[in-house]
């Protein structure tokens, strides 16, 4: 499944070979004297029939989506459409005024959903690709008493990163702190040296946007890049291990490849898109449609509205790598649409049922 790349980057020089999902693609990672670089024997990132998926998903079969929920990209009414919008055969439990829904194959008791609307947060809060690839696999075939082989569906959500970045900031100011998150890498969390916290006591209710911009460890910047990162490969939280430059250019080319090698994402922008998408992606249909709020109608573009042009470049320059990443991601999510539209068409159809 995906990319499983290791943790040998202190050899200095280094070839690793990963297989895609699709086998055939053999990447070659180079790393010497500071500077990695990419070549693919195919090249990989060239290669269209690669970058588009088509996995119908057979709900009772052995896959199992999961769902890698990065803060503030509408995760929460993405995972909520997955429990209870889907028409599958036999569609997620849910009890009113609870939180998670059981989510089972048809005629069985195993689960074919990783969320947290189905599972919780059993593998940390907010557990990012490196956490959840540590994790899940054991913690499936702990759930199902069985260790066996079974093929894992990652799938994502992405949102503009300043926009995104904003309304992480407003929900410090509310009271969040995500500080149960484990942050869990090569098997340990990090230390308080390697990850300072950016606040004293509590929570961070009273931080200004200035101080908000200027904690050098603020897990808020380049949070997608580095929550779909394989962060084995910068010696995870220890920045000492390499110089900056480096540890973010392999950051950003891993979850780069991590994003590609995922079964589907969406974008919070792209509601009806993101809905066709995985329609088409995975073959399972919604009943009712996605709606889009408008940048206005959500605090983060109201709050960016007002903001300062000194701080938004600030705030841009922070997260320069989520930048990137997401222009990335947009470029193939627009190929994969485009793909999808070229064969079925513009049709959403989307029936009404059960909610
Ligand atoms: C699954 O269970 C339903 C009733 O809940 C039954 O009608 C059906 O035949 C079962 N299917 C299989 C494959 O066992
Ligand atoms: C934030 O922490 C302070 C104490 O440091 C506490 O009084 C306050 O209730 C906390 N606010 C929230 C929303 O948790
Ligand atoms: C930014 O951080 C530096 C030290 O890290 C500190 O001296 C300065 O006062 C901080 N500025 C703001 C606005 O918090």
């Amino acid at each position: 499944m995906a990319v499983r790349l290791h943790d040998i980057l202190k050899t200095g020089f280094v070839v690793i070979a990963v297989s895609s999902i699709f086998g055939g693609i053999v990447l070659m990672y180079v790393c010497s004297h500071g500077s990695c670089r990419f070549g693919t024997s195919h090249s990989l990132a060239r290669n269209t029939a690669a970058m588009i998926n088509e996995y119908p998903f057979d709900v009772e079969g052995e896959d199992i989506i999961v769902f890698l929920h990065i803060q503030k990209t509408g995760g929460t009414k993405f995972g909520k459409h997955l429990v209870k919008n889907l028409n599958i055969k036999r569609p997620c439990d849910c009890i009113p005024r609870r939180k998670r829904c059981t989510c089972q194959r048809p005629n069985s008791t195993k689960t074919w959903l990783f969320s947290r609307y189905s599972l919780g947060w059993p593998c940390g809060l907010h557990a990012d690709w490196t956490e959840l690839h540590a994790c899940v696999p054991g913690l499936i075939s702990r759930h199902e008493g069985k260790r066996k082989k079974r093929k894992y569906l990652y799938i994502t959500i992405l949102r503009e990163p300043v926009a995104r970045c904003v309304s992480e900031f407003r929900c410090y100011q509310r009271g969040s702190t995500w500080k149960d998150a484990l942050h869990k890498c090569n098997g340990r969390v990090p230390t308080k040296k390697e990850l300072p916290p950016c606040y004293k006591g509590e929570n961070w209710t009273d931080v200004t946007f200035p101080e908000f911009l200027n904690c050098s460890s603020n897990l808020a910047f380049n949070r997608q890049t580095r929550m779909l990162a394989d962060l084995r490969l910068v010696g995870c939280y220890d920045s000492t291990v390499m110089p900056q430059k480096r540890r973010d250019e392999i950051l950003l080319k891993s979850a780069k490849i991590n994003l590609e090698s995922m079964t589907y994402f969406a974008l919070v922008e792209y509601q009806r898109e993101s809905q066709y998408l995985f329609e088409k992606t995975l073959g399972m249909k919604f009943y009712r449609p996605f709606t889009q709020l408008s940048a206005e109608d959500t605090r983060a573009g109201a709050l960016s509205a007002n903001l300062d042009p000194r701080y938004v470049t600030r705030l841009e320059e922070r997260n320069r790598l989520d930048i990137e990443l997401y222009s990335f991601a947009k470029e193939l999510f627009f190929k994969r649409l485009k793909h999808f539209k070229a064969i079925y068409g513009n049709s959403h159809t989307t029936n009404t049922g059960p909610i």
